[in-house]
Order: C-alpha cells, then structure tokens, then sequence
C-alpha cells in the first residue's frame, strides 16, 4: 500500500525521490538577528538522512519592514541572512532530498519584530486569540495598521528579493509562497480580516490578489524554471476551526486562480487532511487542489504521520505528503517504514516551553 509514497516524482524540474515531505515548523532557533544556525542545519539534516524526499524549512521572514513575526525566526531580508542558509540547504542536499524555502510575511500576527514597532494588516481588525507563548508571546494581539497600498508594493517586492535570495545565494531547489495558515496573504483571502473597498478586497478572488501578485513577483524574480509553489489553508493558528464561506466554489476560485497564475504546486493544510473539507461529506482539500489545478503537484498535510491514511490520500491524488508532528516524534520516518520499524508517538514536551530545538531531538 505506501509503495506507491516511495516512488519519485518531478516538480518543474526538481525530482523529489519520494512523496514523503517534512511540512514546515517554526522553531525560533535563529541568532537574534535571523541568521539560521548550525544547529538547524543538523536538526534539519536529520529529516533528509532519515529518508524525507523533500524538507521544506521554517516560515522565514521576507523583508526588514514589517514581515517578520517572531523573536529568533530566521530572515532572509539581507544577503547575510541568505549566506546562513548556505549550511542548511547543503546538509539537506547531501542526502539527496529537495531543500524548499518557505518565505513568510506575519502581518497583524506578528508577535516579534525588530525592524518595526506595531504591526499591518489588511484592516484594523484585533486578530482573534492570543499570542503563542511557545514563541516568546504574551498578551493578546495587536490590533494592527491598515497596509498602505505603498506598504503592500513594498512587502511584495520583500517576497521577490527574498525568493531570489533564497535560490541565488542559498541554493534552494524551491520556493514556497506562505499564503496559508492566518499569516498575511490569508489575512487579504479571509473574509473577516479583510474589509478593504480597494482592489485588494471584495470577492474571494478579489482578496487572493495580493497573493497573486506576491506569486507573479516572485515568478518574475526567480524565473520559469524553478519549482513555486504556494500553501492554502482554512484553518489558522487564531482560528483552528474556519472554513471558507463559498465552500467548494471558493475553492474553485483559489486553486482555478493558482493553476492560472502557473504554480507548480500546492500545499494544502488542513487539521486531519483526509476529512471532506466543508461539511460531512463531499471531497477532501486536496482533491478539490487536484481537480481545478490539475496540472500542478498538490502536497497535502494534516495528520498523515498514519501510513495507511497517507496512502489513502496518494491513491487519491495527492502527490506529497507533509508531516509536521510526525516528523518531529521520527526524522527517519520513511526509513523505518522501509524497513518495518515502529514509528515514535509525537511528545509536545519537545515543544515546551519554547518551540526552539531541543539537544535531545538532534539525537534522534
Ligand atoms: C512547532 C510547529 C511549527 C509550525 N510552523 C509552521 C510554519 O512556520 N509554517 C507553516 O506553514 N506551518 C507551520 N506549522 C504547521 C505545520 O506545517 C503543519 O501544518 C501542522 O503541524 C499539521 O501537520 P501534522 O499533523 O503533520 O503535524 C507548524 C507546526 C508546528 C507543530
């Protein structure tokens, strides 16, 4: 049954060895000024010797205005955050898996920037629930500044800069735009957050503007050759439980939208990925990716860390799966599914109380 997750495939270019990725975790382990350390490019190494085809890295911050979200997040906003890289993507290269960016702009969720103080967002909207302590938070959120259309031009070009950067200086494989999961591109496509009368809101398609805007920049930045891609949710860290109002249409419109803009993949993010994703029924996120953006390779997470549920998925589509917590509990996962071993439980201890890397995670 998981035969088929070990075969590989190629995304615009990039071959993945298999359909095992490692979904991206925010760990603030960087220096204070954002540089990656050596010790991601061992925590991260371990995810690549341990059989993942493809290692997609933490959020990582785009620009020195206002898109950083977190104290230790690592940047990639200058050319010496870029260089720090470096250790990482060879260590993730010389076991032969694909090292993706995942490039990141926080908006009204910042909880830690030291480039700015306040934060920005679509409108002046509180964001619901409370910052996460696990990354030095406190408090609730910052009701945030409405984005200048100045603001926005000046966040998109940080996307472009920061993807060439990424794939320039560091020597990513690919890039992917982070548009999901509350952050500010989803801050624009959520209904809620975003009460612009401008052209970056109205309609669903209205509000992945910006979001499109950031894919062509970074595009036209990084050219047709390498792999882009961008990560969907409904769900968010303030907001776990939110569901697109249009159901099935709205998901028409952001995947048919994506597949036009030319993204050579999807990430689809949802609690428990095999799950319909509006009511009872009906097809899941991934398939609904699938289906209006045919041509694209979808990634699906959400708690596939169970094999079977894994495989489910890939019969139905899916052409990656992304394991957060499972990868965190067993970094050689795809190892020892080969090999028939036990996978390990995930411990939110390794969490706590600060989400950096433990010592007793590198020797896993
Ligand atoms: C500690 C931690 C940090 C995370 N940081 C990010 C992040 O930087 N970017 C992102 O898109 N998702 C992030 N996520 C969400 C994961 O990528 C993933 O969607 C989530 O863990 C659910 O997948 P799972 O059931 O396989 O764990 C994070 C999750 C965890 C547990």
């Amino acid at each position: 049954m998981t035969n088929h997750l070990f075969t590989s495939f190629d995304i615009n270019g990039a071959v993945a060895k298999n359909r095992f990725g490692v979904a991206p975790m925010t760990r603030v382990n960087a220096t204070e000024d954002g540089r990656a350390t050596e010790v991601m490019a061992r925590y991260y190494e371990r995810f690549a010797r341990g059989g993942f085809g493809t290692v997609i890295t933490e959020g990582i911050y785009t620009d020195q205005a206002f898109s950083q979200g977190y104290i230790h997040q690592p940047g990639i906003a200058d050319d010496a955050q870029a260089r720090a890289w470096k250790q990482v993507v060879s260590a993730i290269k010389a076991h032969g898996a694909l090292a993706v960016a995942q490039i990141m702009h926080a908006g009204a969720i910042s909880q830690g920037n030291r480039f700015r103080d306040g934060t920005v967002g679509p409108s002046t909207i509180q964001p619901k629930g409370r910052q996460m302590t696990f990354y030095y938070g406190k408090d609730a959120y910052a009701v945030p500044a409405a984005i200048s259309d100045e603001q926005i031009a000046e966040a998109i070009a940080g996307f472009g800069t920061a993807a060439e950067r990424a794939r320039e200086i560091a020597g990513f494989d690919a890039i992917e735009i982070h548009g999901a999961n509350g952050y500010l591109l989803d801050q624009f496509l959520t209904d809620y957050t975003n009460a612009r009368e401008d052209r970056w809101g109205g309609d669903v398609r209205a509000r992945l503007e910006v979001t499109l805007a950031v894919f062509r920049e970074v595009r036209a930045k990084i050219g047709a050759t390498t792999a882009l891609g961008v990560r969907i949710s409904q769900g968010k860290v303030n907001d776990f439980h939110h569901k697109w109002k249009g159901g099935e249409a709205d998901a028409e419109i952001v995947f048919g939208s994506l597949a036009d803009a030319g993204a050579d993949f999807i990430h689809v993010t949802e609690f428990e990925a095999w799950k319909p994703a509006f009511g009872e029924t009906g097809p899941t996120l991934a398939a609904l990716a699938k289906k209006h953006a045919p041509k694209a390779v979808i990634l699906a997470n959400g708690s596939l860390h169970d094999a079977e549920r894994a495989s489910e998925l890939a019969a139905a589509g899916t052409d990656i799966v992304t394991l957060g917590r499972g990868a965190l509990a067993s970094p050689d996962l795809p190892n020892r599914l080969t090999e028939g071993r036990p996978l390990n439980d995930f411990d939110p201890v390794i969490l706590g109380p600060i989400a950096n890397i433990k010592e007793s995670e590198l020797a896993l």
